[in-house]
């Protein structure tokens, strides 16, 4: 009921908006994210929409909206899914929930460093055929956005992953990640983005996990002191469009949109690197959050198993999982990967 009465008050305002927009005739193309305006994909997305609108604004009116004003991801993959709304960036979290083939970058340790996680997605050859397989959820990737590694932040400290032990974490809406909480020994709590803050100051959680950002951006530091860098994943940001929409786009124009993408994912990656590190300084100087460096090692360990465990359930991951380590040894012996 309450899930209902949420998108009717969604599908309301979207009305009222796109009155607004509408008038001039122009298609209106709305996408929803769930992060603040000075975040990166925030200015990746205000980017998009100028060069969309620079090429084509005599057809498209495009109307970007933060912090989950159209609903929480989970809603705004649904909207998106309808056509509702024409984009969404999801986590690949929760995207797995739509289509399992998302589990893949879902996995703990799945990646050796960063360079491996950029390697891989932007691999075309190993991207493509995942980013279009879904018309069948009503969605298409169209690029990935970085979101960093996930770490977890608690009120006490995190050195060894014993020290999660009966702690209440919150996670993000995934079987992949409820059972990887389990393996760390973790209660599992999934939730929104945005009901965290509550949930963490009224002690509903005891801890969350995320990247450094989370810390500023939705304030987790100001209740959490904690900061342990164990870098259990690195789960990217996905765009994705309504199949409907980008397959009836003219061929010229979807030509643009491609290269809106691509300007959406320059500008969010280039932002990426000086954001964090102004999140660190600030966590740290204003919050007095302490970051604290674990043996890493220990915590793979206890969650390397899913790996196997994910791979028997959906065995169609496997040959993408193969290359994924494949590209993970050409990188650590400096072979360069440009397929
Ligand atoms: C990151 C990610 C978001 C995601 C969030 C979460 O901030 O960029 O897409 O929603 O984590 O933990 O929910």
């Amino acid at each position: 009921m309450k899930r209902i009465f949420k998108l009717l008050i969604i599908l309301g305002c979207l009305l009222v908006f796109g009155a607004c927009g509408e008038k001039e005739n122009k298609r209106v193309i709305r996408i929803a994210h769930n992060q603040i305006q000075e975040h990166p994909t925030h200015i990746g997305l205000v980017a998009f929409e100028k060069f969309i609108e620079e090429k084509l604004g005599d057809k498209y009116d495009v109307q970007v909206f933060p912090n989950e004003l159209l609903g929480s991801q989970i809603n705004t993959v649904e909207l998106t899914q309808t056509g509702a709304i024409d984009f969404v960036v999801a986590s690949n979290a929760i995207l797995e929930s739509f289509d399992n083939i998302y589990q893949i970058f879902n996995l703990p340790y799945l990646f050796n460093s960063p360079e491996h996680y950029q390697a891989v997605m932007d691999n075309e050859g190993l991207i493509t055929p995942i980013f279009t397989s879904t018309e069948k959820a009503g969605f298409e990737a169209v690029t990935w956005l970085n979101a960093g590694q996930r770490s977890f932040y608690t009120k006490k400290p995190i050195n060894t992953p014993e020290d999660l032990k009966g702690l209440k974490i919150r996670v993000q809406q995934g079987a992949t990640n409820i059972r990887m909480m389990e393996l760390f020994g973790g209660a599992a709590t999934p939730m929104g983005l945005a009901e965290v803050y509550t949930a963490l100051q009224q002690g509903v959680i005891d801890g969350a996990e995320n990247n450094e950002l989370s810390l500023t951006t939705t304030k987790h530091g100001e209740v959490v002191k904690f900061y342990s860098y164990d870098m259990h994943q690195m789960v990217p940001d996905i765009l994705i469009g309504n199949s409907k929409f980008l397959n009836g786009l003219p061929a010229q124009e979807r030509e643009i949109f491609n290269q809106g993408f691509k300007v959406l994912s320059k500008v969010q990656r280039g932002a990426w690197e000086a954001s964090v590190e102004k999140a660190k300084h600030q966590a740290k100087n204003e919050m007095n959050v302490q970051f604290i460096y674990p043996d890493v090692s220990l915590f793979k360990a206890k969650v390397l198993p899913l790996h196997g465990e994910v791979l028997k359930a959906n065995p169609k991951l496997k040959p993408i999982y193969d290359k994924i380590q494949e590209i993970g040894a050409m990188i650590k012996e400096g072979i360069t990967n440009d397929e």
